[in-house]
């Protein structure tokens, strides 16, 4: 039989600090939008109504990026244990930090150089650098002094109310293209902020929908001492249709293990929706699934069903809210990137549990699901291609109908236009221009005012309903022209009535 202990015994013990280039290893899953998330919730958490994200170009290089707020700003009593890594405060109910690791990790993975300037109510602005060096021995933090810090704290940042706040800037930013070539460089750019606008939006929909916070985008080019139109980050919600894809949805489904509730609020989404909250990046096939949310704050957008179902294309309009609250957080553990949520073994369990007040089960739902999307593939496969309207219509109405209804591509475009009739007819169908004119007779509150090209759309979507297939075919049929006369009086009379 082989001798085994229980205890294993030491003889002595020593010191074995991290080597520094275990900074380098930190927040290999960020990517730049990720880690930059990770920035706006540490605003968040200071309290800040406004966050910039601001690129700096210096000779047709872009050099720097900044992080800045408006919120309550570290004293330099706290500042050092801010930078350290794993330096750990005291949370409240509502923070977003945890781990002690966001700035530092999610900095670390973009760019070799952090530095931190900060002003608290009533103090000077302080200042601290770590710096990636490969020359470096030991965890030594730079201290910036007070004139610098002050300095660029004092920045022309143009954002409400910085008499406190914070400046994070990042030099030697690794993804940063190493040319000044003017057009890498802005596509770069163009690039980075429908990124950021993506995934800063989607993550932080409800705070900024709720108003609590607005982020912008810019850029300021040293030389000409300017920064560039703001873009604003909006709120991207991906839960966000008009009306649900099948009656009776969103539905709460819950389950109950001891003392633990589970809610999952299932959304079906309508079909063939052409929105950016349903398309999001990556695709509604990739976007079907659970939306973890913690603190207001999406953890991870859909991405799956974590072992519940696997992911297919007929459940592309399924997708579920749960928000992890304090009392089931140990159901679940977050990478420190806090874009990725793992569950535990119950979480499956939970899901096949749970029910709606009406019985719904999670299979119910799924199925519900898949048939709306049959649903709507055959409502759209079925319909009768139209042809395309050219001018007279607002863009709203434009794009509804465009998501409506299949376009004819071979067909030519139909206006549809006011105009003056010598005679009393309400409207005219011109194929050979591809206009139906309506008389401008009729218009409503024509009198004086210039009126929009694109004005009265309820009007006209319902004649192009109506009237779209006469301006087909290579002639006007009998049954057609009858039609035309019938319409003709109904309308006149119509607009008549309406003008007494
Ligand atoms: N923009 C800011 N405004 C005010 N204080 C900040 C700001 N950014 C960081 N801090 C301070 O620095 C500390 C460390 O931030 P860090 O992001 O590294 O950790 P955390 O937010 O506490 O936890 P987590 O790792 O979950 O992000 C914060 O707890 C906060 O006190
Ligand atoms: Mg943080």
């Amino acid at each position: 039989m082989s001798t085994w202990r229980d205890q294993i015994p030491t003889s002595g013990s020593l010191e074995l600090p991290p080597d520094p280039r275990a900074l380098e290893g930190l927040g290999r899953n960020h990517s730049l939008e990720t880690a930059l998330a990770d920035l706006v919730d540490n605003s968040i958490d200071a309290g800040a109504s406004h966050v910039l994200i601001r690129l700096v170009r210096l000779e047709g290089r872009l050099r720097a990026l900044y992080v800045v707020d408006n919120g309550h700003g570290i004293p330099e009593s706290k500042i050092d244990s801010a930078m350290t890594i794993g330096g750990q405060r005291s949370y409240s109910a509502n923070d977003l930090g945890k781990f002690g690791l966001g700035l530092k990790t999610a900095s670390f993975s973009q760019a070799r150089s952090l530095t931190v300037i900060s002003k608290a109510r009533g103090s000077a602005a302080v200042g601290r650098r770590w710096l990636l060096d490969e020359n470096r021995k030991g965890f030594h933090c730079d201290i910036i002094p007070t004139d610098f810090a002050e300095d660029e704290f004092n920045r022309k940042w143009d954002i409400e109310g910085v008499d406190t706040g914070t400046v994070i800037r990042w030099d030697n930013v690794t993804g940063f293209p190493a040319t000044d070539d003017p057009k890498r460089v802005e596509e770069f750019i163009s690039r980075t902020a429908t990124a950021l606008r993506n995934h800063l939006g989607l993550v932080f929909h409800k705070t900024i929908h709720a108003g609590k916070i607005s982020i912008e985008i810019d850029v300021e080019d040293i030389e000409t001492d300017a920064s560039g139109a703001r873009i604003p980050v909006e709120s991207l919600n991906p839960f966000g249709y008009a009306r649900s894809g099948q009656a009776g949805y969103p539905k709460e489904l819950s389950a109950k293990i001891g003392d633990i509730t589970l809610k999952f609020r299932c959304h079906i989404w309508p079909g063939r929706s052409v929105s950016p909250q349903f398309k999001l990046t990556g695709g509604p096939e990739a976007r079907q699934g659970i939306y973890f949310y913690r603190r207001d704050r999406l953890l991870q957008a859909g991405e799956g069903w974590h072992g519940i179902h696997s992911s297919d294309r007929r459940l592309q309009l399924a997708r579920i809210e749960v928000t992890i609250d304090d009392d089931i957080v140990r159901l679940f553990t977050m990478n420190p990137e806090k874009s990725k949520v793992n569950v535990g073994p119950e979480f499956t369990q939970l899901a096949e549990q749970a029910k709606a007040k009406d019985g719904t089960t999670f299979y119910d739902y799924l199925e519900s699901a898949e048939q709306a999307f049959r649903e709507s593939r055959k409502r759209s496969n079925g319909r009768r291609k139209m042809a395309p309207l050219g001018k007279g219509i607002a863009p709203e109405l434009r794009k509804a109908i465009e998501r409506e209804i299949p376009f004819d591509e071979d067909s030519e475009p139909i206006d549809i236009r006011w105009k003056r009739f010598s005679g009393e007819d309400f409207f005219e169908i011109d194929r050979d221009k591809r206009a139906l004119w309506l008389n401008e007779k009729y218009r409503p509150n024509s009198k004086g005012e210039r009126r929009s090209v694109n004005d009265t759309p309820l009007l006209k979507a319902l004649l192009y309903l109506i009237v779209e297939e006469l301006f087909r075919g290579d002639y006007l049929g009998v049954r057609d022209k009858d039609n035309i006369v019938l319409y003709q009086e109904i309308l006149i009379a119509a607009a008549k009535s309406e003008q007494l």
